[in-house]
């Protein structure tokens, strides 16, 4: 059942400081920084949708505001990178790989494929039990738009499940949803790639397209999972069945991914830790938008991606938190931000337009949420603090008070 409406989707308020990206979206390289800031500003939203935004001094007449001193308003967070729905959590290969072993190694006995055995082994309802809290838990740290992936369904029948789970997760979930098909996470045990990569493009992505259960499809690239080879086979396959296209690039190691995934018209390269020359330059000139991840890099003890210089080449950033049980079980944006500021070098602003905005398009929902303007989607957010830098200064620290969606509080504290 979606979860009952707090309040009614009409209403205003006013803040000491609003703070929004500006469009349209994506937004590239130095123009991350330039938000529009409202010392004193006010929303109004009727019927679910904004109809003001801008000084409290020129509310239109008929609203009443609700008045949050000392408080910034801020759209609502955009994760465009999760792997939920998943089932079970993975802490004990945590502590192995603190105690030396890597994330290849375990990649096996552990990793996707130990999601992959959790999930088949668990009833549909077992793991909605388990996502329902989580997703819930990602609207009180102000997610108001998320994606959902498959990946650890592994077989055709197991990759449609999980595609089905997703979809029946979007309606218990306080915010909207939108599904990726990640076919392509690792090869199923004791079948070839070329095979299982033949499966996803000719089987699995016309009925996923068929059947509506996801807008877009997602390949890992990496010497333990699939080639540029292979995107380009499923990026020829989700272009006939109308899909968008994500990828996995340059995470481990580099394998040319993000300049493959710009050429192929992805809407984003993820992770990039070990993004080259060649990638930046095409992620600056492309449309792909550069996701970083910052919790699996932290997770992970990675290498940081080289984010100063893909701005510098005025590539368009997008931040998610990548949650997922393995290389990075943190559900909450603000922490996201606070990583992405503390070990990326962004700026809280520049941070603010990477979970936001840019998401939004990476999605493909630009045009409903990511900024506060009127016409939009009334998702937002009410932080404590008179700025949004107090986000990621207080790493560890819960800024949401209160989460709108589609103009009613859907969560908060
Ligand atoms: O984005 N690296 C590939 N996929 C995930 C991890 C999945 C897992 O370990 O279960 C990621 O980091
Ligand atoms: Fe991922």
């Amino acid at each position: 059942m979606p979860e009952q409406p707090e309040t009614p989707s009409r209403g205003a308020l006013i803040a000491t400081t609003v703070v929004t990206p500006i469009g349209p979206a994506p937004v590239r390289g130095a123009r991350l920084d330039e938000v529009r800031v409202l010392h004193g500003g006010s929303l109004a939203w009727e019927d679910g949708t904004l109809v003001f935004v801008g000084p409290a001094s020129e509310l239109p007449a008929g609203f009443e505001a609700v008045d949050h001193q000392g408080c910034t308003v801020v759209p609502g967070f955009v994760d465009c990178h999760t792997h939920l729905p998943f089932v079970g959590w993975r802490a004990d290969e945590f502590e192995t790989r603190l105690a030396g072993r890597s994330y290849r190694e375990l990649h096996g006995e552990g990793g996707i494929y130990r999601s992959a055995r959790l999930l088949a082994e668990a009833s549909d309802e077992q793991v909605l039990n388990f996502c329902g809290p989580l997703v819930r838990e990602m609207a009180d740290h102000g997610t108001t738009t998320l994606e959902l992936k498959t990946g650890y369904g592994l077989s055709v029948e197991g990759e449609l499940r999980q595609a089905r789970l997703a979809h029946r997760l979007a309606e218990i979930a306080p915010q909207r949803c939108l599904v990726t098909l990640l076919a392509c996470h690792a090869v199923p045990q004791g079948r070839d790639r070329a095979s299982w990569v033949r499966a996803v493009c000719e089987e699995l992505i016309p009925e996923v397209a068929e059947a509506s259960l996801a807008d877009a499809v997602d390949v890992y690239v990496e010497d333990i999972a699939f080639s540029t080879g292979d995107l380009q086979a499923v990026a020829e396959a989700a272009t006939l069945a109308g899909m968008g296209l994500r990828c996995h690039a340059d995470q481990l190691g580099d394998s040319g991914a993000a300049a493959a995934a710009v050429a192929l018209g992805s809407r984003s390269a993820d992770h990039l830790n070990h993004l080259n020359g060649q990638g930046i330059e095409a992620l600056g000139a492309g449309t792909t938008v550069a996701t970083v991840l910052p919790a699996s890099t932290f997770v992970l003890r990675e290498t940081s991606p080289p984010v100063r210089r893909l701005l510098e080449a005025q590539a368009a950033l997008a931040l998610a938190t990548d949650f997922n049980p393995g290389t990075s079980p943190v559900l909450s944006m603000p922490e996201a931000i606070a990583m992405g500021c503390t070990l990326y070098g962004l700026t809280p602003h520049q941070a603010l337009t990477a979970a936001t905005a840019n998401p939004a398009w990476v999605l493909g929902v630009a045009d409903r949420t990511g900024t506060l303007e009127p016409g939009k989607r009334a998702d937002f957010l009410v932080l404590e603090g008179d700025a949004f830098a107090q986000v990621p200064y207080r790493p560890g620290h819960d800024p949401v008070l209160h989460t709108f969606v589609g103009g009613r509080r859907v969560a908060g504290r």
